[in-house]
């Protein structure tokens, strides 16, 4: 495996027995993924996705992604969530970190629909208006107000540009396979569709066609981050306790999380994941954060963060822990030159990479950390390769399933985020909501 995990900076933090009580609960709740029988069952689907990605699947979605190369210079991908988080994971950390500023001709990805900030929509459009491009609009539900704005100004765009007649070459929709309303406004233009499966919630999702076509269309090799996926799901169903990565990692959560170190912090030393922080942030909070319990994720850039975020997480509240992903190799190293006269005193560092020094700040970081009293678990990459990425999505679905599990609550739904909808959709007077506006304004006015 390319992914594995070290509790050494745990030590004097947790006990040993500490960690074998919830790697004993964390075994049990396993099995629950595999027979079916826990909380939500009926959004298990992603247990099985690597192996069930058929060989057509992949075909079709690397022939669309070739066409959206060939016209377009851009590829605007319209969703929210677990409809975009994990694409943009994907390929902000297996691509260039400058990659907007390229003059190449390759498609480059934008995003649309996870906000209704007015400014970022004007200048978006203005940008599209003399630039080629095609849209994948992504919802399951079909109906999420944030995607289906963004895609309304857009789809306009697009229609005076390039005209009704060619849209079915620029829009591609990912839906539900006959419901919603996006599915509804597919079928009337002819795009061409891809299916969410049923049974596989928003979080859950990298795996199908929401993140594995505008995978492709960035330029990486889905077949690679699906087989990586597959080595972990085998790995993950066939092995048990101490020697299961997940479980591993679930129970040391939960064991810090006993000790009422309610913060988890993901922590990178790779400007490159920050959105997959943000996924990941994505995937525990709406899993986990239910009746009154879950671990809180947050994330943090090192050695960015070490100058704003460091001095709480060295010194502040004791109610955190940190969860480091320590990527081994670079996709290019560098390293430092010698200067003569030494004028900035760093000739000491010449003819060191800088993955080696960036690997002594991480060292020197864990070392402090934990001297503050806060554990690390570590998860080791060997390097940001789709073969790793594919293993990363696959591990973390399914510890989160484990660790759902073991704090008792249902890792599939989402019932919270209805209330700010419900709120919302009252206030700009939606019909059916009529009843709940008064309701709404009165209380806003007494708070
Ligand atoms: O994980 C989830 O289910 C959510 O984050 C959804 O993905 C998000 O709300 C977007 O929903 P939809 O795809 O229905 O537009």
């Amino acid at each position: 495996m390319n992914l594995s995990i070290r509790s050494n900076f745990t030590k004097g933090i947790l006990s040993d027995a500490e960690i074998d009580a919830q790697i004993e609960l964390g075994s049990q709740k396993k099995k629950l993924l595999h027979d079916k029988s826990g909380k939500g069952n009926d959004f298990l689907g992603w247990v099985d996705l690597p192996n069930q990605i058929s060989e057509n699947e992949l075909k079709t979605l690397e022939e669309t992604s070739k066409k959206i190369q060939s016209h377009s210079e851009f590829l605007v991908v319209v969703g929210i969530g677990g409809s975009y988080l994990g694409a943009r994971a994907v390929l902000e950390a297996g691509g260039s970190s400058l990659d907007v500023y390229s003059k190449d001709k390759s498609t480059k990805i934008i995003y649309a629909g996870h906000h209704i900030d007015p400014d970022y929509h004007n200048e978006l459009l203005n940008l599209l208006k003399d630039r080629d491009f095609s849209i994948n609009v992504i919802s399951k539900s079909g109906t999420t107000t944030e995607p289906a704005l963004a895609f309304r100004s857009l789809l306009s765009l697009a229609e005076k540009k390039y005209g009704k007649a060619n849209l079915k070459d620029r829009v591609f929709s990912t839906t539900d396979a006959s419901r919603g309303a996006l599915k509804k406004l597919s079928d009337e233009y002819g795009f061409q569709t891809f299916v969410i499966p049923d049974d596989v919630g928003g979080r859950y999702s990298v795996l199908t066609p929401v993140g594995l076509l505008p995978i492709a269309a960035g330029g990486k090799d889905i077949r690679k981050i699906v087989s990586g996926a597959k080595k972990m799901a085998e790995n993950l169903k066939n092995t048990e306790g101490r020697d299961n990565l997940a479980i591993c990692y679930a129970a040391l959560r939960n064991a810090l999380y006993k000790q009422g170190k309610k913060t988890e912090i993901l922590v990178n030393y790779n400007p490159r994941l920050f959105f997959f922080m943000e996924w990941w942030k994505q995937l525990y909070g709406e899993s986990e954060g239910k009746g009154g319990k879950g671990i809180f994720p947050a994330a943090v850039n090192f050695t960015t963060d070490l100058h704003s975020m460091g001095q709480y997480i060295q010194d502040g509240e004791r109610m955190l822990f940190e969860t480091l992903l320590n990527v081994k190799k670079p996709f290019q190293d560098m390293s430092v030159t010698e200067v003569s006269g030494d004028p900035d005193g760093l000739n000491y560092l010449a003819g060191k990479t800088l993955s080696y020094i960036n690997s002594k700040a991480m060292e020197g970081t864990k070392l402090a950390h934990h001297g503050g009293g806060v554990a690390t678990i570590e998860l080791g990459l060997e390097d940001l390769s789709e073969e790793t990425i594919g293993e990363m999505i696959y591990f973390f679905e399914y510890a989160c399933g484990v660790s759902g599990y073991m704090l008792d609550v249902n890792p599939f739904d989402q019932p919270g985020v209805e209330d700010y909808k419900n709120n919302m959709f009252a206030l700009l007077g939606k019909k059916g909501f009529e009843a709940k506006k008064a309701e709404v304004e009165k209380k806003l006015k007494e708070l």
